[in-house]
């Protein structure tokens, strides 16, 4: 087979990018790695093997063999990133990430096909209803819970002379608030503080595994199945954080309800909070062992940590947007006087305050490409052919950030959701606007917006009324500046807040 000079030219360059960017991006590889992988580029270019995606599939950026897109899109899949990729090749394109292929789906009427006409051939899965269930359950038993948690927060604050002067991280302590909302409808648990050696150790866990599960390694071994056997040290470290971390819940929550429902006595089948109703329903064989493994997973990772990212971005926000604050503050006035507490159903009484919470989720979607569908069969979208078991993005941040599709995008102006985007709403059914999905929609849509949205502008609303937030002396604005985009997208530096109270 002839070789062209061309080929060889591009197959020694592609060969020495693919070095740099295992290189750059790996973690201590296997020595053998880095050398195997750019050869076996150079090669495979070389020969001319094939990397196509077949007839009919979305446009893209030509690929190289073995490692697709890998070299132009390097570790970056960000939400910004795959927002301009849109520009040039469309609003539905396909990138070659090793063996498979990422389709990015950018407009809202092909997302409306993706998550609902055609939600079932890109759902990939069934829904865990179980979770719907509980959480529907539980979350009206526990209402008063909540608010008493977000006071307790408030009273902190006014004690914490650092809070009132310098100002504080506040992330720690609102962290400790979900915590305890959390454990206690799910299973009857509080910690004391954020020194509590208990929640130490459960935040150490999450975080860990949160880490873990955002390295690149896992996108590596995902899309390139021959460098699995470089990856072991990382999967091994997955392997044994998981066993470990799933121990410590399993003997510290899940057991020790487990045996308070066991013991006769006056609590006995007495179901109290979520983790009652998923073992009795384990018992009578509803729902599996893996059922509940699933819920204990989810409210520690989907649910704990989006909460707290919204309630950063949104507390960021009114510090540096003082006249929105003060828009908030004087809404409950008016609606609530100086002493009606704020309680769940005080809050569709305060749009002002509900547009703030929306504004915030649109600008800084914390799940900006939501959860990663799959098609199981080849499928349709806009015309063109998905092959089977393509992984399906849906740029939820471009739909909410796109200026095609919004006035001004780029600015935090709640007033958008009181004005010419009054109709818009956060939900994941019913009258949806496909350019906002905070929580996605259809059959694999967040079953925690019930509880995310009350919390947060419970949380945003109790603040405001009680404190004016500032930055730090010294400083004008916090700093609002991104991080993270393929799986989450958070504040990349925990704002400091100063604290200064509210007289009622
Ligand atoms: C501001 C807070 C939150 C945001 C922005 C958020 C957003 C999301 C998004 C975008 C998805 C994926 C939807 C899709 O791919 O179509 C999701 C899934 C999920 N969320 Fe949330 N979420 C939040 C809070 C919560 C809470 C409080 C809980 C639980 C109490 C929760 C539990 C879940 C679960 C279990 C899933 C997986 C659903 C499935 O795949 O079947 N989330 N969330």
């Amino acid at each position: 087979m002839a070789v062209s000079a061309r080929r060889v030219a591009f197959a020694t360059a592609a060969s020495l990018a693919v070095y740099w960017l295992l290189k750059s991006f790996l973690h201590a590889p296997h020595p053998a790695l880095l050398p195997a992988a750019a050869a076996l580029v150079a090669v495979a270019i070389a020969v001319g093997a094939g990397g196509g995606a077949g007839a009919g599939a979305p446009p893209g950026p030509a690929a190289v063999p073995v490692f697709g897109n890998w070299l132009q899109v390097g570790n970056d899949l960000n939400h910004r990133f795959l927002a301009r990729l849109s520009a040039r090749y469309g609003p539905v394109f396909r990138l070659r990430l090793g063996v498979r292929n990422l389709v990015v789906v950018s407009d809202p009427r092909l997302a409306t096909e993706v998550l609902h006409t055609q939600g079932v051939e890109f759902g990939s899965r069934p829904r865990n209803v179980v979770f719907d269930i509980f959480t529907a359950r539980v979350v009206q038993q526990y209402r008063s819970m909540w608010e008493a948690e977000m006071d307790d927060v408030v009273s902190d604050l006014r004690g914490d002379s650092a809070a009132l002067g310098a100002g504080v991280v506040v992330r720690r302590r609102l962290q400790l608030m979900l915590y305890n909302i959390m454990y206690r409808m799910m299973f009857d648990a509080r910690f004391e503080s954020v020194d509590d050696p208990m929640f130490v150790e459960a935040t150490k866990f999450n975080s860990e595994r949160s880490r873990l599960a955002q390295s690149f390694d896992y996108n590596y071994g995902d899309f390139i199945p021959i460098l699995r056997p470089f990856l072991r040290g990382y999967l091994n470290k997955c392997r044994d954080l998981q066993t470990r971390r799933l121990a410590f819940f399993n003997a510290n929550y899940v057991e020790k309800r487990r045996k308070v429902m066991e013991t006769p006595g006056e609590d006995k089948n007495k179901l109290r909070c979520a983790i009652d109703h998923i073992l009795a329903a384990e018992k009578s064989g509803e729902i599996t062992p893996e059922n509940v493994i699933y819920i204990v997973e989810n409210i520690n990772v989907a649910a704990i940590e989006t909460t707290l990212w919204s309630i950063e971005w949104a507390l960021a926000e009114v510090v540096n947007h003082p006249d929105v604050q003060r828009k908030v503050r004087g809404e409950i006035r008016d609606v609530l006087g100086d002493d009606e507490p704020i309680t769940e159903s005080s809050i569709s009484k305060l749009p002002y305050l509900q547009a703030v919470i929306k504004e915030t989720l649109r600008l800084h979607s914390p799940i900006p490409l939501l959860v990663p569908h799959m098609n199981l069969e080849e499928a349709s979208l806009g015309g063109y052919t998905i092959p089977k078991g393509s992984k399906v993005v849906v740029n939820a941040w471009w739909l909410a950030n796109n200026p095609e599709l919004w006035e001004k995008p780029e600015e935090f102006c709640p007033e958008r959701f009181l004005g010419e985007e009054s109709n818009v709403d956060a939900t994941v059914g019913g009258k949806v606007d496909f350019r906002f999905l905070p929580f996605g929609v259809g059959r694999r849509s967040c079953p925690g917006i019930i509880l995310a949205l009350p919390i947060l502008a419970l949380i945003v609303g109790k603040l405001v009324r009680s404190f004016e937030m500032v930055p730090p002396p010294g400083v004008d604005k916090l700093d609002v500046s991104e991080k993270g985009g393929q799986f989450s997208l958070h504040i990349a530096n925990h704002s400091v807040v100063a604290f200064h109270p509210i007289s009622a």
